[in-house]
């Protein structure tokens, strides 16, 4: 007998594919964006009492895990009622999408940024509207109102390009678009600015957070949503009862109260990154400015200019050497390059001699 049929659009559907997760040490692993050193203490410890206490693992967690929501109305002053919590920003991308989108309710993205997005709106059988990256790199209100989206998704810092959008552009976008505008905010840590504070002022403005890169939480998945009023509502309504664990819940709050850590971690990744931007462009690589904690950078060596063979084999070099970054071959801004995670120093350092090597014809 074959299998049944499931609904045609998911028949069609093609899953989103993580970047490479290998399992086991031996790895620089500067492929998906992890925070390079352990969480705050706090949030460990936090999770430790969680697990030893019985009860916490008998009982079912706060349903809209009240802890967390209650950490980040703290850090950014927004109302607890208006912040709902994910397992992971992915989940609240993921709400966000059933709750606005759908047949005949476009999603609208900057084209590249994340590419779960298609995916997502995929599911849900919505159209998906792709707004080119400004050439010039400035927003433009009029191309994300003429996209026609119910809900358009702005990756901000974009990733995989790593450029912010400041939020008075954001602001601007926001006023001419009649739908709900998500600030991706996943790398918003790293960046000079933000968009945490535009919820309380448009009522079509929401900005995501994960704690899976600022706080060094991918393993716990928890993130949370910064809602205008009436939003959070919505979202209560499509999202699974218990959506966060026990666990998640105590060590995001306890992390989200550690601000030292999150301002010295901040610090030290950007530090990492402007080294890692002139080890590359010393080796004569092109490197996109990044506000994120990863850069672009586009492989190059005498006589070569950049190229989607060349990035191959650069990522090829590395990989036999154990060190991962990520190919985005999809596109023209990205297909010559390579995403480069931001590591710890020793781990830049591999690296920047991995390149070395590669630029240099060794090896
Ligand atoms: C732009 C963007 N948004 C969201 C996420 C997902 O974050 P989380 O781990 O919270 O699901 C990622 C992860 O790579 C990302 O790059």
């Amino acid at each position: 007998m074959s299998r049944p049929a499931a609904n045609p659009h998911v028949e069609s559907l093609r899953a989103y594919v993580p970047g490479e997760q290998p399992q086991g040490g031996g790895w620089v692993k500067l492929n998906t964006n992890e925070h390079p050193w352990p969480p705050s203490p706090r949030a460990s410890a936090a999770a430790a009492a969680a697990l030893a206490d019985p009860a916490r693992l008998r009982l079912y967690p706060s349903p809209d895990a009240a802890p967390l929501r209650e950490a980040a109305s703290r850090l950014h002053g927004h109302p607890a009622a208006d912040i709902v919590a994910g397992n992971g920003s992915d989940d609240l991308l993921n709400l966000l999408i059933r709750a606005f989108a759908g047949p005949g309710r476009p999603v609208g993205v900057i084209d590249p940024s994340y590419s779960l997005y298609g995916v997502l709106a995929a599911a849900q059988a919505a159209p998906v509207v792709r707004v080119p990256f400004p050439a010039e790199g400035r927003l433009d209100p009029a191309a994300i109102a003429a996209s026609g989206a119910a809900l358009f998704l702005l990756t901000n810092p974009n990733a995989p390009l790593g450029h912010a959008f400041a939020p008075a552009e954001v602001e601007a976008a926001a006023r001419a678009f009649p739908g709900l505008l998500v600030v991706d905010e996943a790398y918003a840590a790293f960046a000079e600015a933000d968009c945490a504070a535009l919820p309380a002022r448009l009522p079509n403005v929401l900005v995501t957070r994960t704690l899976s890169k600022s706080h060094a939480l991918a393993g716990l998945r928890a993130g949370y949503a910064l809602c205008p009023p009436g939003v959070a509502d919505i979202l209560h309504r499509v999202r699974d009862s218990y959506n966060l664990d026990a666990l998640a819940q105590a060590a995001a709050a306890a992390a989200l109260d550690d601000r030292e850590w999150l301002a010295d971690a901040v610090s030290r990744v950007r530090a990492a990154r402007a080294r890692l931007a002139e080890g590359l462009a010393a080796l004569g690589w092109t490197v996109r400015p990044s506000q994120g904690n990863f850069v672009l950078a586009f492989p190059a060596r005498a006589g070569e200019s950049p190229s989607p063979a060349l990035a191959e084999s650069a990522f090829a070099h590395l990989r036999a050497r154990r060190i991962l970054a990520r190919r985005f071959p999809n596109h023209p801004l990205t297909e010559s390059g390579l995403r480069v995670s931001v590591g710890r120093p020793e781990e830049m350092e591999a690296f920047l001699a991995a390149a070395a090597d590669w630029t240099a014809g060794r090896g």
